[in-house]
């Protein structure tokens, strides 16, 4: 890929530009709480964004995509471009000048190997590979961290979805062979070291694409918000679900809508799975990490109501197996898919054993991705 980006941009403009990479995540537990302010364990992956991108003195932006072998113009001080990948850069360009970046035209190839649509953050890939070009071009002198919120805006003003911070933290900060526990709160964050030999992570993704994610995503921000306004009527100091309690949901839970309840009740059991997980993880007792990424699931699926059929599926499949330590779905929701952390030994006979039985539900075979955790964002050439 890096190759064809690099070609991809020799054919069309002109000079020697830079090459820059930002990559795609996992996250091994912790979902739907880096908007309520709380905890998540994600890493970036081997899976990433690349892009050749030269500065050309102009105040127009010209950008082919390699992947969909299309190329569009753009000006910056402009309308937002129609295709969807154009708007991301477009986005992140506006973000970053915002916080005061002097961003100017560029030309720039990119292309990547996220595979989309499975909830391993191609979209954060994108706005962190050119959040992070275009600060070290145009000499903005932002932080890692800054260009993560640039990118997370790039979400909540450009493409209507009102996401939390994790994947363009995860992409921007990951280090090869660690985790990150992130407080998306204070953005304060311990690199875990992920020593787990003898195991590894294998995500299977359950070939539905999440159409419905951005619409209920929001919805879901909204029950949570709609919880914590109940609380706060009562109790001064809080702001977000972090400032929540058990006990407060207990006392106040009976005045708000029942759906809203649920939905905190989760965030803040998944809170506490990431912290009980993490600290398992540092002891070596996997096998308790491996439980809480099965409750995660389980909260994911029946409180917070953002699985299909397929992950339920996948998921029930890998918890039962012998020698699958934890099985969840992963990301946002609906489709995408099931990350395990399974015993090296029984890998293959698992994937030969869930394979035929997915296929038999659902008449079509489910993808093995592979990864591998590998470093954040970075220049490479
Ligand atoms: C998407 C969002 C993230 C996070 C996850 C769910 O990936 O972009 O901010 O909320 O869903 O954990």
């Amino acid at each position: 890929m890096l190759d064809k980006v690099k070609a991809g941009f020799s054919a069309r403009f002109p000079g020697t530009p830079s090459v820059y990479t930002a990559p795609g995540r996992v996250n091994l537990i912790g979902e739907h709480t880096d908007y309520n302010n709380g905890f998540v364990l994600p890493a970036s992956i081997d899976k990433a964004i690349w892009t050749a991108i030269r500065p050309n003195g102009t105040a127009g932006v010209n950008l082919y995509s390699v992947d969909y072998d299309a190329q569009v113009g753009f000006g910056l001080d402009g309308p937002k471009p129609s295709q969807l990948w154009a708007s991301y850069v477009y986005g992140i360009a506006k973000e970053l000048a915002k916080k005061g970046v002097a961003v100017g035209g560029f030309d720039a190839a990119f292309g990547g190997n996220v595979p989309l649509g499975a909830g391993m953050s191609s979209s954060a890939a994108l706005e962190s590979v050119f959040g992070f070009a275009l600060n070290e071009l145009f000499g903005g002198g932002l932080t890692r961290e800054e260009i993560a919120k640039a990118g997370q805006m790039t979400e909540h003003n450009y493409i209507g979805v009102k996401c939390g911070i994790m994947d363009q933290f995860a992409s921007l900060l990951g280090r090869d062979g660690h985790l990150l526990r992130l407080d998306c709160r204070s953005l304060e964050y311990e690199l875990v070291p992920f020593k787990i030999d003898g195991y590894r992570v294998l995500l299977v993704d359950s070939m539905v694409k999440h159409s419905l994610a951005s619409t209920e995503y929001n919805v879901r921000r909204q029950q949570c918000e709609a919880g914590v306004a109940v609380v706060a009527r009562h109790e001064p100091g809080v702001e977000t679900l972090r400032d929540v309690t058990f006990g407060m949901l207990e006392k106040y839970g009976a005045e708000m809508d029942p759906v809203s309840l649920k939905r905190c009740t989760f965030v803040l059991n998944e809170n506490k799975r990431v912290l009980d997980g993490c600290e398992a993880l540092k002891r070596g007792d996997i096998g308790t990490f491996g439980k809480m990424m099965n409750g995660s699931h389980h909260g994911l699926s029946v409180n917070y109501e953002v699985s299909c059929p397929e992950l339920d599926f996948i998921a029930a499949f890998g918890q039962a197996y012998d020698g699958v330590i934890g099985a969840r779905m992963m990301g946002g929701g609906f489709g995408g898919c099931v990350i395990h952390l399974i015993e090296e030994g029984v890998h293959d006979r698992y994937l030969a054993a869930l394979r035929p039985a997915f296929e038999k539900q659902y008449g079509k075979e489910p993808r093995v991705i592979d990864v591998v955790i590998g470093d954040g964002a970075r220049k490479i050439g």
